[in-house]
């Protein structure tokens, strides 16, 4: 039975991959113009916010270190952060990790003073291009927005999210999303009904996105025949057809020389791939992580197994999606 006041909510929040990610040039603000297509897959980040006993202190993860580092505030002890899963260690556990600053964000509108530990299970690659850090935001504001009462809904979520970071307004929403601007303005494709089976390969540590489009921008100067995505009409027409592979002739990224650049060892996991008879493969976003696309689930197996064999990658997942976006899984209304 669910208390009538939340002590704790749980909501999960899933990674993104790019169909289609067109960079622009650089903007003033720091920021470039994309023109992207987002599909939610089916790895997920797993957000805990829970209302510490005062003087307490507050949940601790399995696996997780206190926040450490976290500024000379003398209101270090209101939020505190603790992590576990796969990469745990890479992420910051203090007020710059992306779920404490949505939590901050709630907290501080609501007029709260409530202690809030966050607790984070990491279920998508850090740094790997698919959006982890944005999946936490996107989880935290959700499961803060309930545990808090604020009850405001996915266009004030989203709108909250786009403060955070560009991609965190995806993982609110999930599905199949056009985003412009600087991917935080999103249009959902209802129609994008193909199912896509994707085989994630994971790298040897991670890249950070400014420092990629930096590497871009770089590029681009040096080199004026770097290919640019044009516009997305074909790919949205074929996510609305039957057909995986007419979708995977489909596939883009900006990003990709920028990325294999500062990875080159990211050109044998592509040629792995390929080789093992994927409809498509690319660097997923800002990389490092490898996506190949193929026909079905059996077919996914099947080129996993052989990039596993090839030992390429430091780990190989398959997914898929489409998937919904951000919700609750425990706490009042769960479900
Ligand atoms: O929006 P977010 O905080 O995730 O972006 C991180 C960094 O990535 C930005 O500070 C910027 O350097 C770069 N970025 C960009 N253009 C975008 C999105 C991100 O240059 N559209």
């Amino acid at each position: 039975m669910s208390p009538v006041h939340a002590r704790a909510v749980t909501a999960v929040a899933p990674a993104k991959i790019n169909l289609h990610l067109g960079v622009g040039d650089l903007r003033a603000d720091g920021y470039h113009d994309l023109l992207t297509v987002y599909r939610a897959v089916d790895l997920w980040e797993e957000v805990t916010v829970a209302l510490a006993e005062p003087g307490g202190d507050g949940v601790r993860g399995e696996t997780g270190a206190r926040g450490r580092d976290s500024g000379s505030d003398d209101d270090d002890d209101e939020i505190t952060v603790t992590v576990s899963g796969p990469g745990a260690g890479q992420v910051p556990a203090d007020r710059t990790n992306l779920a404490a600053r949505a939590v901050e964000l709630l907290r501080s509108e609501a007029g709260s003073d409530a202690r809030i530990a966050i607790h984070i299970r990491k279920g998508v690659p850090v740094a790997g291009g698919m959006a982890g850090g944005s999946a936490d935001a996107a989880a935290a504001l959700v499961a803060t927005d309930r545990l808090l009462g604020l009850g405001l809904g996915r266009a004030a979520l989203e709108e909250r999210a786009a403060r955070l970071g560009s991609d965190v307004p995806f993982c609110v929403r999930g599905g199949t999303a056009l985003g412009t601007g600087r991917g935080e303005e999103l249009a959902t494709l209802l129609h994008a009904r193909v199912e896509q089976h994707v085989v994630v390969a994971l790298a040897d540590g991670g890249l950070s996105t400014p420092v990629v489009f930096a590497e871009l921008d770089r590029l681009r100067a040096e080199r004026t025949d770097l290919p640019r995505a044009g516009g997305t009409e074909s790919l949205v027409q074929a996510l609305a057809g039957q057909d995986p592979a007419v979708v995977a002739d489909l596939l883009v990224n900006d990003m990709e020389p920028a990325a294999l650049s500062l990875m080159p060892a990211l050109r044998r996991t592509l040629r792995a791939g390929e080789e093992a008879g994927a409809l498509h493969g690319m660097v997923s976003g800002s990389g490092p992580t490898c996506l190949f696309f193929c026909g079905d689930r059996e077919h996914a197996i099947r080129v996993a197994a052989e990039i596993s064999e090839t030992g390429v990658a430091r780990e190989v997942r398959i997914t898929h999606g489409p998937v919904g976006g951000a919700r609750i899984i425990d706490g009042p209304g769960a479900g």
